[in-house]
């Protein structure tokens, strides 16, 4: 019996996130927690869906019977599935697609754009399609625009091709980073909401938009700045990332996507010594980063706990979307 299992990390936006949206550049990188989507071939007819972290499991005639029925808050898997049967002429008969992730769940690491890139890469592999890395990702950002509206294709991007790239209306480049890198990412215990936080942004932008868009201009300088120091040297000065990552946290709390449990971890964070805290994503919930020395990490990541937040410490992902196992 044919088997497929595909995977495509999580992210992490060090820098830029909202800003981006408007055509600033943004710093992201792939973390070393994923989302699985595993095709296997049935006996019976028909297709199953089982989305183990949400306990729901579907069992469908056909794609009619999938296309009608499927709840629509996986509406973008419903409309990947028709786009690839009609594009492809794959037969979606005979198959269990079962998605996995240790991802904390709308929490903002990029959870929607693993599992479209792990499915498509799944399903490319399982059918033969020979998609090049780009496809899957411009297919994922299809699927994200369903997800979250107007979305920046940071996402999908980072998703697919893993390590760290530097983000800007649409194209990307690598920066590529010869040590290692470590954050402390924190679950904030409030699900993130793209759309939520976008509109929040879009309404003070139609209130105050010079100073909206002067905060914008100066979170584009900020990563800029992240950019050179990351690229100029073998050994970059940490502190004054972590310094500008802390201006870049301010800058949007201004924005007002920030909370008091995201002050709660970052101001803990630097009290404990860490280089810099700040939101990751979308904000008013989702996740922190925070940057410092492991054992600062390790400290942190136990006070956190005590408080109720749970973390873990990621290191980057250098693969991006990947088949894990083919039978
Ligand atoms: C989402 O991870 C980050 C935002 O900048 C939205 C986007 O880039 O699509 C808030």
């Amino acid at each position: 019996m044919k088997e497929i299992v595909a995977s495509a990390p999580g992210k992490i936006i060090l820098l830029g996130e909202h800003a981006v949206v408007y055509g600033y550049p943004a710093i992201a990188l792939a973390i070393s927690i994923s989302s699985k989507c595993e095709i296997q071939e049935t006996v019976n007819g028909g297709i199953q869906i089982d989305f183990k972290n949400f306990n729901q499991a579907f069992d469908f005639s056909n794609i009619n019977d999938l296309i009608l029925n499927l709840p629509t808050n996986y509406n973008q898997i419903r409309f990947l599935l028709i786009n690839f049967k009609e594009r492809f002429n794959i037969d979606l008969n005979k198959v269990k697609i079962t998605f996995t992730s240790i991802l904390f769940p709308n929490s903002g690491l990029g959870s929607s754009a693993a599992i479209a890139v792990a499915l498509i890469s799944a399903l490319n592999e399982y059918y033969n399609l020979n998609l090049e890395k780009k496809e899957i990702s411009k297919y994922a950002f299809d699927m994200e625009k369903i997800v979250h509206g107007s979305p920046s294709g940071i996402d999908n991007t980072i998703c697919t091709y893993g390590n760290m790239i530097f983000y800007q209306t649409g194209n990307f480049r690598f920066i590529k980073i010869p040590y290692e890198l470590k954050f402390l990412v924190t679950y904030t215990n409030i699900e993130h909401n793209t759309k939520m936080a976008i509109d929040q942004i879009r309404l003070l932008q139609q209130k105050d938009p010079k100073k909206v868009e002067e905060t914008f201009a100066k979170i584009g300088e900020i990563t800029k700045e992240v950019e050179n120091e990351l690229i100029a040297n073998k050994d970059p000065n940490f502190a004054y990332i972590g310094k500008l990552m802390n201006r870049n946290q301010n800058l949007l709390s201004f924005l007002k996507v920030s909370n008091s449990n995201i002050s709660e971890i970052t101001n803990l964070a630097l009290k404990v010594g860490a280089y810099g805290s700040k939101l990751t994503g979308d904000g008013l919930g989702g996740c922190v980063i925070t940057l410092g020395k492991e054992e600062v990490l390790s400290k942190l990541l136990i006070l956190l706990k005590q408080k109720g937040y749970n973390s873990y410490i990621t290191s980057m992902d250098r693969e991006g979307g990947k088949i894990e196992k083919k039978f």
